[in-house]
């Protein structure tokens, strides 16, 4: 009984710990919106992997397509300037400004996102953690941050995790797992989670999500 009390009250701490994170970085980070319109026309050699509206048709590709704005432009930004390092797209947003890249989350941000059919298998598993997450190993539900239908969060740039592919979502949580992606504040939030999470979760939770909107 005292072990469960003092359990809690470590992830009751912890979860403010985040949420002042959280409100600190969304504050100094006032976003700038781009144009969505001008972002279409710079998107062509995106297409053949994420898909022409942002859709990706392969596992491993994510979809873009209803990702938030304020995300996206971080990410790109990280790839762009070599601290994501994604291999398949070198060199491909050298020529983009800061601008570019606004107009560009933009356009992925006002597409519509294209759910998949999650598989039954290990879903209820999957479903446990994102709602609730794992109390023994102190992994936080998902939803204090990606919200109940996965949407995430603009002003705190929570991606969205609704409908993205299951393969790309447990390749991003091993990543932070290894550090590969705890390359900001933000990405350090993500691997104080995932180094908590087993493999099984993962797959649980990636699958689920891919279903959830
Ligand atoms: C050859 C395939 C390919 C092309 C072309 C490509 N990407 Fe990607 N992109 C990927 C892969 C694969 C990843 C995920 C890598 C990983 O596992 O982290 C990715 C990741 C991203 C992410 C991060 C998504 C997230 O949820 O964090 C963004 C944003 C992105 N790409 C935008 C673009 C844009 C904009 C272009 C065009 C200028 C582009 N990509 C061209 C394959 C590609
Ligand atoms: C305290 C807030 C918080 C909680 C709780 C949280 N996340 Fe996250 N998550 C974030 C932030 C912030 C990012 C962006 C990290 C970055 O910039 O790399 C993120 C990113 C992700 C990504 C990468 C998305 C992409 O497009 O590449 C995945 C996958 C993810 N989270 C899964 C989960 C899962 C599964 C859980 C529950 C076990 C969870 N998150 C709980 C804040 C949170």
């Amino acid at each position: 009984m005292i072990k469960k009390f003092l359990l809690l009250s470590f992830l009751v701490s912890s979860f403010s710990v985040f949420a002042a994170a959280a409100g600190e970085m969304a504050e100094a980070k006032s976003m700038k919106k781009g144009d969505a319109e001008k972002g279409s026309k710079l998107v062509g050699t995106c297409v053949a992997c994420h898909g022409a509206d942002g859709n990706s048709v392969v596992g491993q590709w994510p979809t873009l397509a209803g990702q938030r704005e304020s995300y996206l432009f971080e990410q790109l930004e990280h790839i762009r300037d070599e601290e994501r390092v994604i291999a398949v797209m070198k060199g491909l947003l050298n020529n983009y400004s800061d601008d570019d890249l606004r107009d560009m989350s933009a356009f992925y941000a006002s597409q519509k996102t294209k759910v998949s059919q999650a598989d039954e298998a290990n879903l209820a598993l999957g479903q446990q953690i994102y709602r609730a997450g794992n109390l023994k190993s102190g992994v936080p539900a998902c939803t204090g941050c990606h919200g109940p239908a996965g949407k995430g969060l603009e002003s705190a740039q929570y991606p969205m995790l609704g409908g993205q592919k299951a393969e790309y979502v447990v390749t991003s949580l091993i990543a932070y797992q290894t550090g590969e992606r705890a390359i900001d504040e933000h990405g350090k939030i993500m691997q104080g989670i995932a180094t908590r999470l087993t493999i099984e979760e993962i797959r649980a939770v990636a699958n689920y999500v891919s279903g959830l909107y």
